[in-house]
Protein backbone atom coordinates (compact mmCIF):
# COMPACT_ATOMS: atom_id res chain seq x y z
CA UNK A 1 0.00 0.00 0.00
CA UNK A 2 1.22 3.05 -0.96
CA UNK A 3 1.26 6.10 1.82
CA UNK A 4 0.94 9.64 1.13
CA UNK A 5 2.96 12.44 3.05
CA UNK A 6 2.24 15.51 4.47
CA UNK A 7 4.56 17.13 1.91
CA UNK A 8 2.97 15.32 -1.11
CA UNK A 9 -0.44 15.95 0.36
CA UNK A 10 0.75 19.46 -0.06
CA UNK A 11 2.09 19.02 -3.64
CA UNK A 12 -1.14 17.52 -4.85
CA UNK A 13 -3.04 21.20 -3.55
CA UNK A 14 -0.74 22.77 -5.79
CA UNK A 15 -1.03 20.95 -8.82
CA UNK A 16 -5.12 21.36 -8.07
CA UNK A 17 -5.19 17.49 -8.80
CA UNK A 18 -6.70 16.43 -5.72
CA UNK A 19 -10.45 16.40 -6.92
CA UNK A 20 -11.95 12.76 -5.84
CA UNK A 21 -8.44 11.21 -5.24
CA UNK A 22 -8.89 8.80 -2.90
CA UNK A 23 -5.46 8.38 -0.39
CA UNK A 24 -3.51 6.54 2.12
CA UNK A 25 -2.21 8.72 4.77
CA UNK A 26 -0.70 8.46 8.02
CA UNK A 27 1.18 10.46 11.37
CA UNK A 28 1.14 10.99 14.86
CA UNK A 29 -1.79 12.93 16.08
CA UNK A 30 -0.87 16.41 17.13
CA UNK A 31 -4.37 17.48 18.28
CA UNK A 32 -7.73 16.76 18.13
CA UNK A 33 -11.33 18.51 18.16
CA UNK A 34 -14.65 17.29 18.01
CA UNK A 35 -17.04 19.77 16.57
CA UNK A 36 -20.53 20.45 18.37
CA UNK A 37 -21.83 17.87 16.11
CA UNK A 38 -19.69 15.05 16.72
CA UNK A 39 -17.38 15.37 14.26
CA UNK A 40 -13.27 14.78 14.83
CA UNK A 41 -10.75 16.85 13.94
CA UNK A 42 -7.26 15.06 13.39
CA UNK A 43 -3.98 17.08 12.71
CA UNK A 44 -1.31 14.79 11.93
CA UNK A 45 2.46 15.20 10.84
CA UNK A 46 4.57 12.38 9.40
CA UNK A 47 7.84 14.90 9.85
CA UNK A 48 7.75 15.67 5.85
CA UNK A 49 6.89 19.38 6.73
CA UNK A 50 6.19 21.22 9.40
CA UNK A 51 2.41 21.37 8.38
CA UNK A 52 0.16 19.07 9.89
CA UNK A 53 -2.48 17.35 7.45
CA UNK A 54 -5.88 17.85 9.06
CA UNK A 55 -8.46 14.97 9.18
CA UNK A 56 -12.07 15.06 9.55
CA UNK A 57 -13.87 12.02 10.65
CA UNK A 58 -17.36 11.94 10.71
CA UNK A 59 -19.39 10.39 13.36
CA UNK A 60 -20.93 7.71 11.57
CA UNK A 61 -17.21 6.94 10.49
CA UNK A 62 -15.79 6.43 13.76
CA UNK A 63 -18.63 3.85 14.69
CA UNK A 64 -18.00 1.76 11.38
CA UNK A 65 -14.47 1.94 12.53
CA UNK A 66 -14.85 1.15 16.25
CA UNK A 67 -12.91 4.02 17.43
CA UNK A 68 -13.56 5.18 20.68
CA UNK A 69 -13.44 8.89 21.24
CA UNK A 70 -10.88 7.90 24.32
CA UNK A 71 -8.64 6.11 22.48
CA UNK A 72 -7.71 8.47 19.99
CA UNK A 73 -5.13 11.14 21.69
CA UNK A 74 -1.81 12.64 20.87
CA UNK A 75 1.07 10.96 19.76
CA UNK A 76 -1.02 8.14 18.51
CA UNK A 77 0.00 6.64 15.30
CA UNK A 78 -2.86 6.27 12.98
CA UNK A 79 -3.54 5.26 9.08
CA UNK A 80 -6.47 6.87 7.34
CA UNK A 81 -8.19 6.42 3.87
CA UNK A 82 -10.03 9.58 2.94
CA UNK A 83 -10.66 12.20 0.00
CA UNK A 84 -8.49 15.41 -0.17
CA UNK A 85 -10.42 18.31 -0.45
CA UNK A 86 -9.21 21.66 -0.38
CA UNK A 87 -10.83 24.39 2.78
CA UNK A 88 -11.27 27.33 0.87
CA UNK A 89 -11.83 29.12 3.88
CA UNK A 90 -8.91 28.64 5.65
CA UNK A 91 -6.52 27.55 2.07
CA UNK A 92 -5.00 24.29 3.80
CA UNK A 93 -5.90 20.44 2.80
CA UNK A 94 -8.08 18.34 4.98
CA UNK A 95 -8.60 14.44 4.15
CA UNK A 96 -12.22 13.54 4.27
CA UNK A 97 -11.84 9.88 6.14
CA UNK A 98 -13.02 6.94 4.92
CA UNK A 99 -11.33 4.59 7.05
CA UNK A 100 -9.09 5.29 9.87
CA UNK A 101 -7.09 2.59 12.06
CA UNK A 102 -5.15 3.21 15.38
CA UNK A 103 -2.14 1.63 14.92
CA UNK A 104 -0.21 2.76 18.27
CA UNK A 105 -2.09 3.51 21.45
CA UNK A 106 -1.41 5.43 24.51
CA UNK A 107 -2.43 3.68 27.24
CA UNK A 108 -2.83 6.49 29.81
CA UNK A 109 -3.34 9.45 27.60
CA UNK A 110 -2.52 11.95 30.05
CA UNK A 111 0.99 11.19 30.96
CA UNK A 112 2.43 11.12 27.37
CA UNK A 113 4.89 14.05 27.65
CA UNK A 114 4.56 15.71 24.16
CA UNK A 115 1.18 17.80 24.29
CA UNK A 116 0.56 20.84 21.60
CA UNK A 117 1.23 23.34 24.10
CA UNK A 118 5.22 24.88 24.33
CA UNK A 119 7.64 22.85 26.26
CA UNK A 120 10.60 24.38 27.60
CA UNK A 121 14.17 23.09 26.14
CA UNK A 122 15.02 21.68 29.55
CA UNK A 123 12.00 19.88 29.33
CA UNK A 124 12.61 18.33 26.24
CA UNK A 125 16.44 17.51 27.02
CA UNK A 126 15.56 14.78 29.15
CA UNK A 127 12.86 13.45 26.96
CA UNK A 128 15.10 13.55 24.25
CA UNK A 129 13.66 9.98 23.15
CA UNK A 130 10.51 12.13 22.42
CA UNK A 131 11.02 15.54 21.56
CA UNK A 132 11.95 14.86 17.79
CA UNK A 133 8.07 14.85 17.78
CA UNK A 134 8.00 18.39 18.43
CA UNK A 135 8.19 21.38 15.76
CA UNK A 136 11.10 22.54 17.29
CA UNK A 137 13.17 19.87 16.82
CA UNK A 138 12.10 18.03 13.62
CA UNK A 139 12.28 21.97 12.06
CA UNK A 140 15.66 21.53 13.48
CA UNK A 141 16.60 18.29 11.81
CA UNK A 142 15.29 19.14 8.23
CA UNK A 143 17.60 22.09 8.40
CA UNK A 144 20.69 19.70 9.29
CA UNK A 145 19.46 17.31 6.84
CA UNK A 146 19.53 20.13 3.50
CA UNK A 147 22.94 21.65 5.49
CA UNK A 148 24.60 18.14 5.20
CA UNK A 149 23.33 17.30 2.05
CA UNK A 150 24.81 20.69 0.65
CA UNK A 151 27.60 20.37 2.12
CA UNK A 152 28.20 16.64 0.11
CA UNK A 153 27.21 18.80 -2.79
CA UNK A 154 29.36 22.07 -2.38
CA UNK A 155 32.25 19.50 -2.35
CA UNK A 156 31.46 16.78 -4.47
CA UNK A 157 30.73 19.33 -7.68
CA UNK A 158 34.22 20.95 -7.04
CA UNK A 159 35.32 17.51 -7.21
CA UNK A 160 36.72 17.15 -3.69
CA UNK A 161 37.04 13.05 -2.34
CA UNK A 162 35.19 12.51 0.43
CA UNK A 163 37.16 10.45 3.17
CA UNK A 164 35.68 8.73 6.19
CA UNK A 165 38.75 9.45 8.37
CA UNK A 166 38.83 7.24 11.46
CA UNK A 167 36.76 7.90 14.66
CA UNK A 168 39.84 5.49 16.83
CA UNK A 169 43.10 7.30 16.70
CA UNK A 170 46.52 6.62 18.55
CA UNK A 171 47.05 10.42 17.96
CA UNK A 172 46.13 13.37 19.50
CA UNK A 173 45.23 16.03 16.43
CA UNK A 174 45.74 18.82 17.89
CA UNK A 175 48.85 18.17 20.43
CA UNK A 176 47.30 19.47 23.33
CA UNK A 177 43.21 18.02 23.60
CA UNK A 178 41.84 16.39 26.38
CA UNK A 179 40.55 12.93 24.86
CA UNK A 180 38.68 10.11 25.87
CA UNK A 181 40.26 7.16 26.41
CA UNK A 182 38.67 3.92 24.86
CA UNK A 183 39.32 1.21 27.17
CA UNK A 184 40.28 -2.12 26.31
CA UNK A 185 40.56 -6.11 27.86
CA UNK A 186 44.00 -6.51 29.22
CA UNK A 187 45.92 -8.32 26.74
CA UNK A 188 45.13 -4.37 24.94
CA UNK A 189 42.74 -5.06 21.84
CA UNK A 190 45.16 -2.16 20.29
CA UNK A 191 48.81 -3.45 21.45
CA UNK A 192 48.42 0.64 21.50
CA UNK A 193 46.41 3.42 23.70
CA UNK A 194 43.54 3.87 21.90
CA UNK A 195 41.03 7.29 22.14
CA UNK A 196 38.10 9.01 19.94
CA UNK A 197 39.44 11.39 17.87
CA UNK A 198 39.21 15.31 18.15
CA UNK A 199 39.26 15.72 14.42
CA UNK A 200 40.23 13.96 11.32
CA UNK A 201 42.94 16.41 10.27
CA UNK A 202 46.00 14.75 10.05
CA UNK A 203 44.79 11.33 8.30
CA UNK A 204 43.02 13.49 5.87
CA UNK A 205 46.37 15.41 5.00
CA UNK A 206 47.78 12.20 3.66
CA UNK A 207 45.18 11.54 1.25
CA UNK A 208 45.62 15.83 0.42
CA UNK A 209 49.14 14.36 -0.39
CA UNK A 210 47.67 11.97 -3.12
CA UNK A 211 44.23 13.61 -4.04
CA UNK A 212 44.69 17.17 -4.07
CA UNK A 213 41.90 18.15 -2.65
CA UNK A 214 39.85 16.41 0.21
CA UNK A 215 37.28 16.40 2.74
CA UNK A 216 35.71 14.41 5.53
CA UNK A 217 32.57 14.71 7.67
CA UNK A 218 31.81 13.00 10.80
CA UNK A 219 31.82 13.02 14.53
CA UNK A 220 34.69 14.03 16.77
CA UNK A 221 35.00 13.84 20.43
CA UNK A 222 35.96 16.50 23.29
CA UNK A 223 36.88 15.75 26.75
CA UNK A 224 37.63 18.91 28.19
CA UNK A 225 35.18 20.05 30.82
CA UNK A 226 33.23 22.58 29.16
CA UNK A 227 29.87 23.09 30.59
CA UNK A 228 28.75 26.05 28.05
CA UNK A 229 25.93 26.60 25.44
CA UNK A 230 28.42 25.94 22.27
CA UNK A 231 30.61 23.05 23.98
CA UNK A 232 29.66 19.35 23.44
CA UNK A 233 31.44 16.47 24.35
CA UNK A 234 30.52 14.98 20.84
CA UNK A 235 30.09 16.77 17.68
CA UNK A 236 30.08 16.49 14.35
CA UNK A 237 32.62 18.50 12.05
CA UNK A 238 33.61 18.86 8.11
CA UNK A 239 36.99 19.31 7.57
CA UNK A 240 39.20 20.14 4.20
CA UNK A 241 42.49 19.95 3.06
CA UNK A 242 43.35 21.22 -0.62
CA UNK A 243 47.16 21.35 -1.88
CA UNK A 244 48.88 24.69 -3.53
CA UNK A 245 46.61 27.05 -2.04
CA UNK A 246 46.89 29.37 1.04
CA UNK A 247 44.76 31.29 3.40
CA UNK A 248 43.60 33.37 1.18
CA UNK A 249 41.81 31.54 -1.05
CA UNK A 250 40.56 29.31 1.81
CA UNK A 251 39.03 32.50 3.43
CA UNK A 252 37.34 32.57 -0.31
CA UNK A 253 36.23 28.81 -0.12
CA UNK A 254 34.95 28.92 2.86
CA UNK A 255 32.47 32.21 2.08
CA UNK A 256 31.62 30.47 -1.18
CA UNK A 257 30.93 27.57 0.84
CA UNK A 258 28.71 29.28 3.78
CA UNK A 259 26.72 31.12 1.15
CA UNK A 260 25.77 28.46 -0.83
CA UNK A 261 24.59 26.23 2.00
CA UNK A 262 22.71 29.25 3.48
CA UNK A 263 20.86 30.17 0.25
CA UNK A 264 19.36 26.37 -0.10
CA UNK A 265 18.25 26.00 3.39
CA UNK A 266 16.55 29.22 2.86
CA UNK A 267 15.34 27.49 -0.48
CA UNK A 268 14.07 24.52 1.29
CA UNK A 269 13.44 25.11 4.38
CA UNK A 270 11.60 28.22 4.13
CA UNK A 271 8.82 27.02 6.87
CA UNK A 272 10.90 25.97 9.02
CA UNK A 273 12.75 29.00 9.30
CA UNK A 274 9.55 30.95 9.41
CA UNK A 275 8.48 28.33 12.25
CA UNK A 276 11.51 28.81 14.16
CA UNK A 277 10.96 32.93 13.83
CA UNK A 278 7.88 32.34 15.51
CA UNK A 279 9.41 30.31 18.35
CA UNK A 280 12.24 32.65 18.71
CA UNK A 281 10.51 35.83 18.45
CA UNK A 282 12.66 37.38 16.56
CA UNK A 283 13.47 37.21 12.79
CA UNK A 284 17.09 36.06 11.87
CA UNK A 285 16.66 35.76 8.14
CA UNK A 286 18.71 38.95 8.02
CA UNK A 287 21.55 36.78 9.58
CA UNK A 288 20.94 34.11 6.66
CA UNK A 289 21.39 37.56 3.85
CA UNK A 290 24.17 38.34 5.65
CA UNK A 291 26.08 34.97 5.07
CA UNK A 292 24.13 34.69 1.45
CA UNK A 293 25.80 38.12 0.67
CA UNK A 294 29.30 37.04 1.82
CA UNK A 295 29.51 39.88 4.09
CA UNK A 296 32.45 39.07 6.82
CA UNK A 297 34.94 41.16 7.55
CA UNK A 298 38.69 39.84 7.46
CA UNK A 299 41.19 40.87 10.09
CA UNK A 300 44.49 40.39 11.73
CA UNK A 301 44.66 39.59 15.27
CA UNK A 302 47.31 42.06 15.22
CA UNK A 303 44.84 44.89 14.40
CA UNK A 304 42.46 43.04 16.78
CA UNK A 305 44.56 43.32 19.76
CA UNK A 306 44.89 47.15 19.11
CA UNK A 307 40.97 47.50 18.46
CA UNK A 308 40.52 45.69 21.81
CA UNK A 309 43.39 47.46 24.25
CA UNK A 310 41.31 50.75 23.49
CA UNK A 311 38.58 49.33 25.13
CA UNK A 312 40.42 47.49 27.53
CA UNK A 313 38.33 49.11 30.76
CA UNK A 314 35.36 46.81 29.48
CA UNK A 315 36.85 44.00 29.55
CA UNK A 316 37.01 40.98 32.62
CA UNK A 317 40.85 40.35 31.08
CA UNK A 318 43.87 42.23 30.30
CA UNK A 319 44.57 43.04 26.44
CA UNK A 320 48.38 41.92 25.83
CA UNK A 321 49.17 40.72 22.45
CA UNK A 322 48.94 36.63 22.73
CA UNK A 323 45.92 35.98 24.33
CA UNK A 324 43.67 33.79 22.87
CA UNK A 325 40.06 35.54 21.75
CA UNK A 326 37.52 34.69 24.86
CA UNK A 327 33.87 34.98 24.52
CA UNK A 328 33.55 38.13 25.69
CA UNK A 329 36.20 39.30 23.14
CA UNK A 330 34.39 37.84 20.23
CA UNK A 331 31.20 39.34 21.36
CA UNK A 332 32.28 43.07 21.27
CA UNK A 333 34.57 42.92 17.99
CA UNK A 334 31.17 40.58 16.07
CA UNK A 335 28.74 42.78 18.04
CA UNK A 336 29.48 45.84 19.16
CA UNK A 337 32.67 46.87 17.22
CA UNK A 338 32.16 45.32 13.36
CA UNK A 339 28.41 44.91 14.05
CA UNK A 340 29.82 41.82 11.46
CA UNK A 341 30.84 38.40 11.47
CA UNK A 342 34.32 38.59 11.15
CA UNK A 343 37.70 36.13 9.79
CA UNK A 344 40.34 36.67 12.50
CA UNK A 345 43.63 35.50 10.35
CA UNK A 346 47.25 35.20 11.39
CA UNK A 347 47.46 34.11 14.89
CA UNK A 348 50.14 34.06 17.66
CA UNK A 349 52.04 30.78 17.39
CA UNK A 350 52.22 30.12 20.64
CA UNK A 351 48.27 29.69 21.27
CA UNK A 352 48.22 27.44 17.75
CA UNK A 353 48.97 24.22 17.27
CA UNK A 354 51.87 22.55 15.68
CA UNK A 355 50.67 21.82 12.56
CA UNK A 356 50.16 25.50 11.48
CA UNK A 357 52.64 27.15 9.09
CA UNK A 358 54.57 29.63 10.57
CA UNK A 359 54.97 32.99 9.40
CA UNK A 360 58.25 35.33 8.15
CA UNK A 361 57.94 37.28 11.05
CA UNK A 362 58.68 33.74 13.24
CA UNK A 363 55.63 35.34 15.61
CA UNK A 364 52.12 34.18 13.92
CA UNK A 365 51.36 31.43 12.33
CA UNK A 366 48.91 31.40 8.73
CA UNK A 367 46.02 30.80 10.61
CA UNK A 368 41.68 31.59 10.58
CA UNK A 369 38.95 31.71 12.71
CA UNK A 370 35.80 32.41 11.48
CA UNK A 371 33.78 34.00 14.13
CA UNK A 372 29.78 34.47 13.36
CA UNK A 373 27.83 37.35 15.49
CA UNK A 374 26.15 36.19 18.42
CA UNK A 375 27.64 32.59 18.30
CA UNK A 376 31.50 32.86 18.27
CA UNK A 377 34.31 30.54 16.40
CA UNK A 378 32.44 28.21 13.66
CA UNK A 379 35.55 27.35 12.08
CA UNK A 380 39.44 27.01 12.44
CA UNK A 381 41.59 26.43 9.92
CA UNK A 382 45.57 27.54 8.39
CA UNK A 383 48.58 26.91 5.86
CA UNK A 384 49.84 23.87 7.42
CA UNK A 385 53.51 23.59 7.93
CA UNK A 386 54.74 21.21 4.85
CA UNK A 387 58.85 21.88 6.01
CA UNK A 388 59.90 19.14 7.78
CA UNK A 389 62.69 20.96 9.49
CA UNK A 390 60.05 23.64 10.31
CA UNK A 391 57.47 21.20 11.88
CA UNK A 392 60.06 18.97 13.56
CA UNK A 393 60.47 22.37 15.25
CA UNK A 394 57.49 23.20 15.97
CA UNK A 395 57.25 19.67 17.41
CA UNK A 396 60.30 20.19 19.72
CA UNK A 397 59.07 23.75 20.90
CA UNK A 398 55.36 22.39 21.72
CA UNK A 399 56.95 19.45 23.33
CA UNK A 400 55.15 16.66 21.44
CA UNK A 401 55.83 13.44 21.24
CA UNK A 402 57.79 13.13 17.58
CA UNK A 403 57.76 9.76 17.89
CA UNK A 404 53.68 9.47 17.55
CA UNK A 405 53.57 11.39 14.85
CA UNK A 406 56.10 9.53 12.37
CA UNK A 407 53.76 9.24 9.54
CA UNK A 408 52.41 12.92 9.91
CA UNK A 409 56.51 13.99 9.61
CA UNK A 410 57.10 11.63 6.56
CA UNK A 411 54.02 13.63 4.40
CA UNK A 412 57.00 16.27 4.32
CA UNK A 413 59.81 13.36 3.66
CA UNK A 414 58.62 12.13 0.83
CA UNK A 415 57.08 14.89 -2.09
CA UNK A 416 56.12 17.71 0.51
CA UNK A 417 53.43 20.17 -0.69
CA UNK A 418 51.87 23.22 0.38
CA UNK A 419 48.43 22.38 1.74
CA UNK A 420 45.84 23.93 3.46
CA UNK A 421 42.69 23.44 5.13
CA UNK A 422 39.94 24.19 8.11
CA UNK A 423 37.20 22.28 10.30
CA UNK A 424 34.07 23.41 10.17
CA UNK A 425 31.55 22.85 13.68
CA UNK A 426 28.45 21.43 11.89
CA UNK A 427 26.07 22.41 15.18
CA UNK A 428 27.67 25.51 15.96
CA UNK A 429 26.76 26.57 12.25
CA UNK A 430 23.41 25.17 12.95
CA UNK A 431 22.84 27.26 15.79
CA UNK A 432 23.52 30.53 13.71
CA UNK A 433 20.92 29.49 10.71
CA UNK A 434 18.00 28.31 13.29
CA UNK A 435 18.68 31.02 15.72
CA UNK A 436 18.42 28.50 18.84
CA UNK A 437 21.35 29.50 21.84
CA UNK A 438 22.08 26.40 22.77
CA UNK A 439 23.86 23.56 21.43
CA UNK A 440 22.20 21.24 23.52
CA UNK A 441 18.89 21.01 21.82
CA UNK A 442 20.63 20.82 18.11
CA UNK A 443 22.05 17.66 17.88
CA UNK A 444 19.60 15.21 18.63
CA UNK A 445 21.31 13.37 21.40
CA UNK A 446 23.78 15.80 23.31
CA UNK A 447 26.49 14.65 25.17
CA UNK A 448 28.22 16.83 28.03
CA UNK A 449 29.75 16.60 31.30
CA UNK A 450 27.39 14.99 33.92
CA UNK A 451 25.16 14.05 30.86
CA UNK A 452 24.66 10.56 28.88
CA UNK A 453 21.16 9.47 29.44
CA UNK A 454 20.14 8.49 25.56
O1 LIG B 1 39.08 24.86 16.14
P1 LIG B 1 39.05 23.36 16.17
O2 LIG B 1 39.50 22.70 17.41
O3 LIG B 1 39.94 22.91 14.92
C1 LIG B 1 40.33 21.64 14.62
O4 LIG B 1 39.97 20.65 15.20
C2 LIG B 1 41.15 21.57 13.35
N1 LIG B 1 41.88 20.31 13.38
C3 LIG B 1 40.25 21.71 12.17
C4 LIG B 1 40.97 21.66 10.86
O5 LIG B 1 41.70 22.59 10.55
N2 LIG B 1 40.80 20.61 10.11
O6 LIG B 1 37.58 22.86 15.85
C5 LIG B 1 36.94 23.23 14.65
C6 LIG B 1 35.54 23.69 14.92
C7 LIG B 1 35.45 24.94 15.80
O7 LIG B 1 35.63 26.10 15.07
C8 LIG B 1 34.03 24.81 16.34
O8 LIG B 1 33.08 25.27 15.38
C9 LIG B 1 33.85 23.32 16.48
O9 LIG B 1 34.81 22.71 15.65
N3 LIG B 1 34.05 22.89 17.87
C10 LIG B 1 33.07 22.49 18.70
N4 LIG B 1 31.75 22.38 18.52
C11 LIG B 1 31.01 21.92 19.55
N5 LIG B 1 31.52 21.55 20.74
C12 LIG B 1 32.85 21.62 20.97
N6 LIG B 1 33.35 21.22 22.13
C13 LIG B 1 33.68 22.12 19.93
N7 LIG B 1 35.02 22.31 19.79
C14 LIG B 1 35.22 22.78 18.55
MG1 LIG C 1 39.58 26.58 17.08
Amino acid sequence: MYYYSSKKIQKIKKKKQYKKKYINTYGWIKSTRYSKTGILFIDINDGSSIEPTQIIVKKKILKKNKIKKKKINNGCSIIITGLIKTNLTKNINEIHAKKIKIIGKIKNANKYPISPKYHRTEYLRNISHLRARTKLISSISRIRNTLIYYLHNFFQKKNFYWIPTPIITPLDTEGNSQMFQIKQNKKKFFNNTAYLTVSGQLNLETYACSLSKVYNLGPVFRAENSNTKKHLAEFWMLETEIVLTNIKKIIKLIKKMLSFCCKKILKNNINDLLFLIKYNKKDHISSLNEIINKKIITIDYTEVIKILKKKEKKFKEKIVWGIDISTELEKYLTKKYFKSSIIIINHPEKIKPFYMKINKDTKTVSSLDVILKNIGEIIGGSEREYNLNKLNQNILKKKINKKKYWWYLDLRKYGTIPHSGFGLGIERLLMYITNINNIRDIIPFPRYPNYLNF
